[in-house]
């Protein structure tokens, strides 16, 4: 069966945890090598993986690209306002057409509706780099990191700040996965999607929500947030005020567990979730995390083309 990468729970908990050791294994064998060089097995010789960018993106590019790279393998880039799809071919017929060209998809859009479509049409795998329901490339980043500093998933504590965003129902979906809690402090009418937070619950996660940001970070490992208005959303005053609460500070980094890390998927609105001297500060791994998700969908692709 084509493996699929829409969300983390297409690959399931040991599948995730795999993909994590060999990321871990992969990134400590190439230390202080150039970027460019390719890893020594070339694991992916003689593949190429096709990306798809319908809205903006600096990580999620750079990283598949020199994945492939690094993998042995190589990528094509395009913007779908350059393709025919940008012009009303069917996501159907795109998903046929690249399948008999490229041995995988990487696709960032905004309706979730539409990565289903192209995974349902496509006979090679196909992978979500960011749609306005989830972003589960950037949580496999995520777990890298908050493994490398030193932090067992089960039992992690866990806090997000600000608004209920794609980033976070992927977050939600790796608690229910790998049993971890997550307390959410957010105001009223910006919750993440119910969906994601039942089957996280069900699944043995722990998702909590306050209203209150001191609360929701009170002996918090990890304290994570995100910008106040994502792409596609149209954001006003009113959005920006709801959120202002919940901005990442020093008082509030204060608030929870000592040396707790902080991390921002990026690109960061500094001044608005987080100030400079939180993001700059010894306790954030943001240039770590955004480093990781190189290392992180390195395996995604392997797991993805049936090596994990
Ligand atoms: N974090 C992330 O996905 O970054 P880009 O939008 O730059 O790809
Ligand atoms: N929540 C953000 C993430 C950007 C990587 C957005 O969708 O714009």
């Amino acid at each position: 069966m084509t493996r699929h990468f829409l969300g983390l729970a297409d690959a399931g908990g040991d599948a995730v945890a795999a993909m994590l050791n060999d990321a871990l294994d992969r990134k400590a064998a190439r230390a202080a090598w150039p970027k460019g060089r390719p890893d020594a097995d070339k694991p992916l010789a003689g593949h190429v993986l096709a990306m798809i960018f319908e809205k903006n993106s600096t990580r999620t590019r750079v990283s598949f690209d020199m994945a492939m790279r690094q993998l042995g393998g190589s990528a094509i880039v395009m913007e779908s306002g350059g393709m025919q799809l940008g012009r009303g071919e069917t996501v159907a017929d795109t998903a046929r057409v690249l399948s008999r060209m490229v041995d995988a998809i990487m696709i960032r859009t905004d309706d979730h509706a539409k990565i289903e479509e192209l995974a349902h049409h496509a006979t090679v795998p196909v992978i979500n780099g960011l749609t306005d329901l989830s972003h589960p490339c950037q949580i496999m980043a995520d777990l890298l990191t908050v493994i490398e500093r030193g932090h067992a998933l089960p039992g992690l504590q866990l806090a997000w700040l600000g608004d209920g965003n794609n980033v976070l129902n992927s977050l939600i979906e790796a608690a229910g996965l790998m049993k971890f809690t997550i307390r959410v402090g957010g105001p009223e009418g910006y919750e993440p999607d119910a969906g994601f937070v039942a089957r996280a619950r069900a699944a043995g996660g722990e998702v909590r929500f306050t209203r209150d940001p001191r609360e929701a970070v009170a002996g918090a490992q990890v304290v994570v947030t995100d910008t106040w208005v994502s792409m596609g959303q149209a954001g006003g005053e009113a959005h920006i005020a709801a959120m202002a609460p919940y901005q990442v500070d020093g008082a509030l980094m204060a608030a929870a567990a000592p040396d707790a890390v902080f991390m921002h998927c990026l690109p960061a609105h500094r001044g608005e979730e987080v100030t400079d001297a939180v993001i700059d500060s010894a306790q954030s791994a943001v240039w770590d995390e955004a480093e990781n998700r190189l290392h992180a969908q390195k395996s995604v692709l392997r797991w993805a083309l049936g090596q994990l």
